[in-house]
């Protein structure tokens, strides 16, 4: 009796009946296939069959449930089809609202691949398990769904380098979970919320290139493992939050290509920051007196602002700076001499008022 339970489930264990996916996801799966058009590699061709929890290009089921997971499919990457076929991917068509029928999807990637358009699912936001969304590199339009602040397990948010538009929603900062938001490279337009510090796991804001305006919130500070910041190259004015020198692990801090005033917070020059990037602004009075030994910077640009006043001696007490760039201001003075500062050339002290010594003329 033992003997033939034990027969009896291994044949069940190899049944292959017992591992297909869901009829539903596969439904789900044939009708996202049908609005995708993939020229070059055939990488849909292996989306037939009953089983798509087996060999379908880029799906993946949950082992327990048999429900489809994960769908990885990226236009640029190490997978041997791209190096046979010597190109990167390409894809037209749209991403089909049937994504939200495969309820236990957990991470969507459908990246790079420059030419799928139409708009992000708004059902979406119904994927009780989402983690992952990873759309970057290709051209979807509209706007990110309202209600996008239900995903509570969300971790990755990435969208750049498409062309969405509208403003950030609301529900944005109710992403609790959030560590990665990629929003670089669109159109986004509005305010940054000034509850932007709710997303108290964030440790990548990159939300560079778009129309974005108004004043960098306060609350961003507040942020404890916020690493890297990115807000260049859009339309924010008003100043720079003192505070954000004083983040524990702030060690990007890219606001270049803005119209912020004010003047340098002095926090900044001597905190965790090693990338700072304020080059392009409105930035007036002078570049604060407070280097000293913890100022480790591999990028500090000032350029193309109005600072005025000299160089500060402090800079010396500096343990690092690489690549320094305070041309385009109204500066004067002497350039300090000695280390960190042997190794920079002209370029990056040209176009102030006064500013004299090596590498520039003797004072
Ligand atoms: C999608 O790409 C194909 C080339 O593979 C092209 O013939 C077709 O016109 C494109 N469709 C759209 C809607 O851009
Ligand atoms: C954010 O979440 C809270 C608590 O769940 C909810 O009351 C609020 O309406 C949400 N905010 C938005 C804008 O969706
Ligand atoms: C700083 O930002 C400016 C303006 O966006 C850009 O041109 C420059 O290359 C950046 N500096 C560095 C070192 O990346
Ligand atoms: C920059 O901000 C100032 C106010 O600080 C405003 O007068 C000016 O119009 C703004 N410039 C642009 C290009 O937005």
């Amino acid at each position: 009796m033992v003997k033939l339970v034990a027969v009896i489930l291994s044949v069940l264990s190899i049944c292959p009946l017992a591992y297909s996916c869901a009829p539903s996801d596969r439904a789900a799966l044939l009708a996202i296939k049908a609005a995708l058009n993939e020229p070059y590699f055939g990488i849909f061709k292996s989306w037939t069959g009953p089983d798509c929890c087996k060999n379908w290009y880029g799906v993946s089921c949950d082992p327990e449930v048999h429900r489809v997971a994960d769908i990885n499919l990226r236009g640029e990457s190490e997978d041997p089809i791209f190096e046979k076929a010597h190109r990167t991917g390409y894809m037209n068509g749209t991403i089909s609202r049937a994504i939200c029928r495969l309820n236990r999807l957990s991470s969507l990637t459908i990246a790079d691949w420059k030419g799928i358009s139409g708009t992000i699912p708004p059902c979406i936001t119904s994927l009780p398990f989402l983690r992952i969304v990873d759309l970057i590199g290709n051209k979807l339009t509209g706007e990110l769904p309202a209600d996008i602040g239900r995903l509570s397990r969300l971790t990755v948010l990435n969208v750049a380098d498409n062309q969405l538009t509208g403003r950030l929603p609301r529900s944005l900062t109710n992403l609790s979970s959030l560590m990665h938001l990629d929003l670089r490279n669109n159109l986004f337009r509005g305010t940054i919320p000034r509850n932007f510090g709710k997303l108290r796991m964030l440790s990548r804001a990159l939300l560079s290139r778009n129309r974005l305006q108004g004043q960098i919130p306060n609350s961003i500070s507040y942020i404890y493992r916020l690493s890297d910041l990115d807000l260049s190259l859009n339309r924010l004015s008003g100043t720079i939050p003192p505070s954000l020198g004083k983040m524990p692990v702030l060690a990007t801090l890219n606001l270049d290509g803005n119209n912020i005033s004010g003047t340098i917070p002095p926090t900044l020059l001597n905190s965790r920051i090693g990338t700072l990037n304020l080059s392009k602004n409105a930035l007036e009075g002078n570049i604060p007196d407070t280097f000293g030994a913890t100022s480790y910077f591999m990028v500090l640009d000032l350029s193309y602002n109005q600072l005025k006043g000299g160089i500060p001696k402090s800079i010396l007490s500096a343990t690092f700076i690489g690549h320094f760039d305070v041309s385009h201001n109204h500066l004067c003075g002497p350039i300090p001499v000695g280390s960190p500062f042997d190794h920079l050339e002209a370029s990056s002290f040209v176009y102030n008022d006064c500013l004299c010594g090596k590498p520039l003329r003797e004072c």
